[in-house]
Formats: C-alpha cells, sequence, structure tokens
C-alpha cells in the first residue's frame, strides 16, 4: 500500500477498529471484509506480543434504522437487537477476534457522546442555524444541489429528500487550514495515496460548516438542553472510537489505546473518517488517529454489493459452503487491498483447489505420511544439511523479512504470496531430494534431514498462516505435534522449532477440492433477492423491477452461473392479475401496483417510463413471488413483476392461456 512500513512498533498497544455496521442491514461480505482484514492484523500484532485493542460493533441511530423498523412494523431497538445478533453470529463463524463489541445505543456511548458535545461547544465550534438543503437517508449524508448528480446521491445513485431544520452546526471551516496541514504533513495518515489525493482536494475546494442535528424524529442521542434533536448519526457513530478506548471513563485504557492505531474503512466512507473525525477531535483538543486505511468495494458482476442492491453474498453461505478459513483467506488473497473485487464462485473455488487443496494440503499430507512410512511416526532429527536444506532454511529467513514488511504496509495479499511461495518451495524441495529414494537406499542420515526439515517447513508456514487461517493453522500445528507456547511470531517461526522425537500421523486432507458452482444456498443473498439495480452515480437507481436493470445496459452482465433445475425450482414463479396502480410520488418511474397472485400483493415496479398507470388494470403479469421484500420510497414491495426492453420500451411478461390468478409456472 506505501513503501513506508507504517505500522510501528511501539510501547503503546494497537488499537484498530472496523467501521461500526449499520442495523438495517444483515451482514454480507462487504462487512465480513473489513473485519476479517481487521482481524488479520489483530492476530498479527498479538503474535509479535503487542497489546492489542481490536474493536468492532454497530451503528445503531439515525432515520435509516429507525425508518426501517417502521416498515418493519417494530421498534428501533428490537430491530437492532436481531440484527446486532446476526453480525455477532456472522464474526463468531469468520473466527474474528475482537476485543470490544460497541453498539452506540449503549449507556457509556451516550455518555462520551454527551461530553464530546460539551468540549466541542465549550471550544466555540458549535453554534444555531437553520439546515436547508439535501439528505440522503440510506448514506446519512447531507449535500447541497450542486453536489448532487442527476438530483440524486453522489454516492449512492438514490433520490434524496429536501430538508429544512432548525438545528445545530459545527465549525467544520475552521478546520480546514489544520487538517490541510496535517495530512500534508503526515503522509501515511490516509491510505492508499488516491483516497488522500481525494480528500486533499476534498478539502483544499473549502469545508463548509456541518449540520450536527437531525429534527423530527427521536432515534438518535438527544442534544444536550435541546431533547427535540437527536444529534446527527454520523456525529454519534464516529465518537464509537472514543467510547471503545475508555474515553472519560476509564483512563487507564484511553492511555494505553489512544489514538487508534489504525481504523479500517471502505473507500465510501473515508470522507467521514479523513475530514469529519479529525476535525471533531481537534475541536475537542483529542489526538488524532495513527492511520486511516480505504479498502476496495466487493462486487458481483461488477456491481457494488450491497443488501439494498439485493445482490450480497452472506458470509455464513461462503462459511457454510467452503468454511471459515477458505473464507478468510480468500478474501485477504484476491484482491489487493485498496482496490475493487469481483466476487465469483469460480475464483473461490480456483483458490482452494490450487493454494489450499493442493499446494498446502499436499505439503502437510505428504510430511507427515513420509514420517509415518518411513520413520514409525515419529520425528527424527536432522543430520548434517545440503544445499538443498540450506536453502529451503534460507527460503524461511527470506520469508520472514518480506511477510512482516507486507504486513506492516497492510499488504495482505502480498504477506500470502510470500507465504505460498516458500509451500510452493518446500514442496519442490521433497519432488527434488526424493525421500523415498533414501529411504529405499537405506541413507538414514540424509533420510532424517530431509523428513525432519519437510516437517519444519510445514510447521513454519501454520506459524505464518496463523492470522489468517487460525483454525488451519492449529490443525497443521497439531498434525506436526508443535505448539506455540505463547511464544512471539519471531521465536516461532524461528527454523529449528521442531522437537524430534515426536509423534506423527497420517494428517487428514486440510481442504476438500470444489469444482461445482456455488450451490443455491450459498448465495442466499443473490438469488434471495435477485441483483436490481447498478451502483449507480445517476439517478434512477430507485426501484425495484426489471426496468432497473433495463436501464443501465452498459452494465456488465451480473453473475450468471448454470444452474440445476433444483436451483431453478427455488424461484416461485406465478400468474397474477394487475388490480391497480398508482405513480409513486417523487419517482419518475415506479409504479405502485396491487396485484393479486392467488393472494393480494403489493408491488412496486419500475416501468413508469413504459406504461401509464391507467393502462395497467387487468393486464396479467408473471410475477417472483418469493422474493425477500424490499422497501422503495416507504413502500414495501413483496414481490417483482417480470418485464423485457429498455427502460422506455418495457414489456411485461404474461401468459397466452387462461391461467387462474396464482398458478405456479413450471
Ligand atoms: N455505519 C456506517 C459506518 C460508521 S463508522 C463510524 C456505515 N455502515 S455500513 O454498514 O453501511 O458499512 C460499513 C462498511 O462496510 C463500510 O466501510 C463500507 O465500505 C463497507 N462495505 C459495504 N459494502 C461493501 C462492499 N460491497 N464491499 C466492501 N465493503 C463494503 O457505513
Amino acid at each position: 500500500m506505501t513503501e513506508e512500513r507504517i505500522l510501528k512498533q511501539e510501547n503503546k498497544g494497537f488499537y484498530i477498529t472496523t467501521p461500526i455496521y449499520y442495523v438495517n442491514d444483515v451482514p454480507h461480505i462487504g462487512h465480513a471484509y473489513t473485519t476479517v482484514a481487521a482481524d488479520v492484523l489483530a492476530r498479527y500484532k498479538r503474535l509479535c506480543g503487542e497489546k492489542v485493542l481490536f474493536a468492532t460493533g454497530t451503528d445503531e441511530h439515525g432515520k435509516k434504522i429507525q425508518r426501517s423498523a417502521q416498515q418493519q412494523g417494530r421498534t428501533p431497538r428490537a430491530l437492532a437487537d436481531e440484527v446486532v445478533r446476526r453480525f455477532q453470529d456472522a464474526w463468531k463463524l469468520l473466527d474474528i477476534s475482537y476485543d470490544d463489541f460497541i453498539r452506540t445505543t449503549e449507556d457509556r456511548h451516550a455518555a462520551v457522546v454527551h461530553e464530546m458535545w460539551n468540549r466541542m461547544k465549550a471550544a466555540g465550534d458549535i453554534y444555531e442555524g437553520v439546515y436547508e438543503g439535501w439528505y440522503c437517508v440510506p448514506d446519512e449524508s447531507y449535500w447541497t444541489e450542486k453536489e448532487l448528480v442527476n438530483g440524486a446521491c453522489p454516492v449512492c445513485g438514490r433520490d434524496v429528500e429536501k430538508v429544512q431544520e432548525q438545528g445545530y452546526f459545527f465549525k467544520l471551516s475552521r478546520y480546514q487550514q489544520r487538517l490541510l496541514e496535517h495530512i500534508e504533513t503526515h503522509p501515511d495518515f490516509i491510505l492508499p495515496a488516491s483516497r488522500r489525493n481525494e480528500i486533499l482536494s476534498f478539502v483544499r475546494e473549502g469545508l463548509k460548516d456541518l449540520s450536527i442535528t437531525r429534527a423530527g424524529f427521536d432515534w438518535g442521542i438527544k442534544v444536550p438542553d435541546n431533547p427535540k434533536l437527536v444529534i446527527y448519526v454520523w456525529l454519534d457513530a464516529l465518537l464509537n472510537y472514543l467510547t471503545v478506548a475508555g474515553f472519560s471513563r476509564d483512563g487507564e485504557r484511553f492511555k494505553q489505546f489512544w489514538p487508534p492505531s489504525l481504523h479500517i474503512v471502505g473507500k465510501d466512507i473515508i470522507k467521514f473518517h479523513a475530514v469529519y473525525w479529525p476535525a471533531f477531535l481537534m475541536s475537542a483538543g483529542i489526538p488524532l488517529p495513527e492511520h486511516i486505511v480505504a479498502h476496495g468495494w466487493w462486487t458481483l458482476g461488477d456491481v457494488k454489493m450491497s443488501k439494498s442492491l439485493g445482490n450480497v453474498v452472506s458470509p455464513e453461505s461462503l462459511v457454510s459452503t467452503y468454511g471459515t478459513d477458505a473464507t478468510r483467506y480468500f478474501l485477504m488473497r484476491e484482491v489487493p487491498f485498496g482496490l475493487d473485487g469481483n466476487f465469483s464462485d469460480t475464483a473461490v473455488q480456483t483458490r482452494i483447489n490450487s493454494d489450499l487443496a493442493n499446494d498446502l494440503g499436499n505439503l502437510l499430507s505428504r510430511a507427515t505420511g513420509m514420517v509415518v512410512r518411513f520413520a514409525g511416526g515419529v520425528l527424527p532429527a536432522p543430520d548434517t544439511a545440503d544445499q538443498f536444506d540450506t536453502a529451503l532454511q534460507q527460503q524461511s529467513a527470506e520469508l520472514s523479512g518480506a511477510y512482516d514488511a507486507a504486513m506492516n504496509t497492510i499488504e495482505f495479499h502480498a504477506a500470502l504470496t510470500a507465504v505460498w511461495e516458500f509451500i510452493r518451495g518446500a514442496n519442490r524441495y521433497v519432488d527434488q531430494t526424493k525421500p523415498w529414494q533414501d529411504a529405499k537406499a537405506g541413507n538414514t542420515q540424509r533420510l532424517n534431514t530431509r523428513l525432519y526439515h519437510t516437517i519444519e517447513a510445514t510447521r513454519i508456514a501454520a506459524i505464518y498462516l496463523i492470522p489468517f487461517m487460525p483454525g488451519t493453522a492449529r490443525t497443521i500445528l497439531a498434525a506436526v505435534s508443535q505448539e506455540t507456547k505463547g511464544l512471539g511470531l519471531k521465536q516461532l517461526a524461528a527454523w529449528g522449532g521442531s522437537a524430534p522425537g515426536v509423534s506423527i500421523a497420517q494428517a487428514q486432507p486440510l481442504f476438500e477440492k470444489k469444482t461445482d458452482a456455488l450451490k443455491a444456498g450459498a448465495n442466499a443473498g443473490s438469488s434471495a433477492a435477485e441483483p436490481r439495480q447498478p451502483a449507480g452515480r445517476k439517478k434512477g437507481t430507485d426501484g425495484q423491477g426489471p426496468a432497473q436493470s433495463a436501464a443501465k445496459p452498459a452494465q456488465p452482465p451480473m453473475m450468471t452461473p448454470i444452474i440445476s433445475i433444483d436451483q431453478f425450482k427455488t424461484v416461485e414463479l406465478k400468474v397474477g392479475t394487475i388490480l391497480s396502480a398508482q405513480k409513486v410520488e417523487g419517482s419518475s418511474k415506479l409504479i405502485k401496483l396491487e396485484v393479486d397472485i392467488g393472494e393480494k400483493r403489493t408491488i412496486v415496479a419500475g416501468i413508469g417510463k413504459s406504461y401509464a398507470p391507467e393502462d395497467l388494470p387487468g393486464k396479467r403479469i408473471v410475477v417472483v413471488a418469493n422474493l425477500q421484500p424490499a422497501e422503495l420510497f416507504g413502500i414495501q414491495s413483496q414481490g417483482m413483476l417480470l418485464a423485457a426492453g429498455d427502460p422506455e420500451h418495457l414489456g411485461l411478461l404474461t401468459v397466452d392461456r387462461d391461467a387462474a390468478n396464482g398458478t405456479r409456472i413450471k
């Protein structure tokens, strides 16, 4: 990510955070990606003997959450409680070793938010005023008219709402110069460089004061002395990093861990972290985080994965199909951190088959198998080393430097590439030295040296895999009868750590090869909620239904694996009749339909550019009846109708013979 070693060894503890996740959305691999990355670094730092505070959590306040809860007929609290469990379960499945899980609805957090409000106010940075402009509820962000793209949110492409409210502002403009200086004098403050440049030009263009309250709803932390207003959810959320560190509550923890060593965030939320957050801290006189690192997006068919687009792959389904460690490995190995990556099951399977089952699995299997076959299952002591043995040792010494360099510059894929070069080198060592020939010829000393070296290389590879694949590393270390005994990375990875004389049995295969396409359940997100709309930067990504995908013919096709008849049968297509239709207020293309498909359903369809509402009642249509309900413009859409063509000339799919409403299409 940068040539410099950015994560320095210090006496201060290593404090690493993920963003806190909104609770209107169940976890998907976008969330898992950040969390696994943070977990890998946390485990690496612990292995290096550092004191680590690794925090994740949930962002539970705000209009978006309140609205989602309302639409589901539940309280925001009930929604949050359920989704929080989903996140915690997902992190358990992915073996995430967080030290603290913060929920913004906790009392410890409200206290910090109030304390910070008071500090920023005492600094003269909070004043009353009227906010007039636009607001994107899904992103919880303010926009000026000029910033909108085709009248929609410039980040997510969704519709924005006009807002005019009396409230409070933060004097962000006051920090423009100091922020610029900080970014300019700390080249590693924002990473990678592309994001740093983006933020530099944003700040140079001029910072406007920021509205930091919202009116008209109550799901948030109240403004001290003005409980009719709630504190802007991004101010509330960013302060979670202080709460976790024990700010104004636990002086010792705060001293040990503040400032944060590293905030890992997605590129879409870099502005909040690299502009607003440091300005809040400057106002309150608190030191700034050391590094903010933005990663890219996971896409499916080159469209950003997100729940609202319905094209998500859930961590649960990935883990149930591929296992925890293969999932972790894939996420960290496949895409250089910072760049976007396209998810496909073939990519996962290729990694599993070639890197995990072949290279790593093979090494363990032959290393243990040879000890069983040629040494009665007892690890022999090595004898004098020849050039093959010393070359392997030399390779392990080189790996140490390459691995540390990559980890400290947050280049996970490079760290893993280095480990795999070593693993492949160890396999080559066996191929070239052919220990079975020494066994046959009775060259016991040479044979023993080969057996020891092969086991030792396998053990060392496992040590380097601890941060990435903790379960697999444990399995390998158990198979070669070695423990980590609380030692640090340097000692553990030093050559010669395997103790001769231990018993070794033939190891079971570590990974099963996968050649099938993702099973239906493995892609629950995308099969349950068909990819609907690309993450456009333009208006018009506001709806559900065929008009959305048709609206963006330039988008590359979504991933279309061959499916089995059983998979097809999971889609419930039914014949229906449109009973009534009306335009959705505020949208140019959405129409709200009441449809009879054997039962009455409300469907919001993006067909408004091809059909006038009055032409629709009585039309026979085909509906996806078991699509996960989605909320569009505050209306719950309970299915999707099928249509073909470009957005202005869509044709509805229909049946050309009589079929009763509700008839299942086969
Ligand atoms: N609640 C805010 C963060 C507040 S932090 C003080 C938020 N939450 S989020 O749930 O919408 O997103 C959290 C993180 O997930 C972001 O860093 C975002 O970039 C990341 N991802 C969401 N979808 C993603 C992909 N498809 N790919 C990779 N990461 C993406 O924003």
